[in-house]
């Protein structure tokens, strides 16, 4: 049995991605290595997480898996896209649903991008999931799960979070389906 370590400052990451993979990595264990990755500055969240990568590699020097997200606003011209945690931080989603008030066209999808890195392998997978920022805040999730609604259902991801049906819908569960297929073919 080999280590496969996810490495985050995000406990809530680790918990969904761990309920996703259900023990279906070939031969291997998912650990949780927390640490708060630099990030460098970027419009370009390929870039940014194939860095994040490299200094989780150098920090574990086992292979790694980490994942970078953003939610983009249409009418805001893709706003806050890579600067998501920054904006999740500062105005968080009281300060969204003030910067949307008024606005009609509420579109909006969610990215993730996970990167596999073994020192010798560096590898991206995506997931994307279109849907629409919610007029008020609901309860249940993390991050901006709260004023977030999928395009395929009526609850915000909030909502579905606390129904444990979050994972069906997510940008996270697309992509680590992908990791996981092409995972255990090389294995
Ligand atoms: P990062 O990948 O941790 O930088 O995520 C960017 C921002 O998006 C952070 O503020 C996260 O809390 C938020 N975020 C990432 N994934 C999700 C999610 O599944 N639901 C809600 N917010 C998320």
């Amino acid at each position: 049995m080999c280590s496969l370590f996810f490495v985050s400052s995000n406990y809530n990451k680790f918990l969904e991605i761990k309920s996703i993979m259900k023990n279906r990595l070939s031969s291997t264990k998912l650990k949780f290595y927390r640490v708060a990755l630099p990030e460098i500055q970027s419009n370009n969240i390929e870039l940014i997480s194939i860095e994040k990568s490299k200094s989780a590699y150098s920090i574990s020097k086992a292979p790694v898996l980490i994942e970078d997200d953003g939610l983009f606003i249409k009418s805001l011209n893709g706003f806050p896209g890579p600067y998501s945690s920054f904006i999740y931080d500062t105005i968080g989603n009281n300060g969204v649903l003030k910067l949307m008030k008024g606005i009609k066209d509420r579109k909006a999808w969610f990215k993730s991008i996970f990167v596999y890195n073994d020192g010798t392998m560096i590898k991206l997978f995506y997931g994307e999931i279109n849907g629409k920022i919610s007029s008020r805040m609901s309860d249940g999730g993390w991050g901006f799960d709260p004023i977030f609604i999928p395009e395929k259902s009526r609850m915000s991801m909030g909502k579905l979070h606390k129904k444990a049906e979050k994972n069906k819908y997510s940008h996270r569960g697309i992509a680590l389906e992908k990791f996981i297929d092409w995972y255990n073919n090389i294995r």
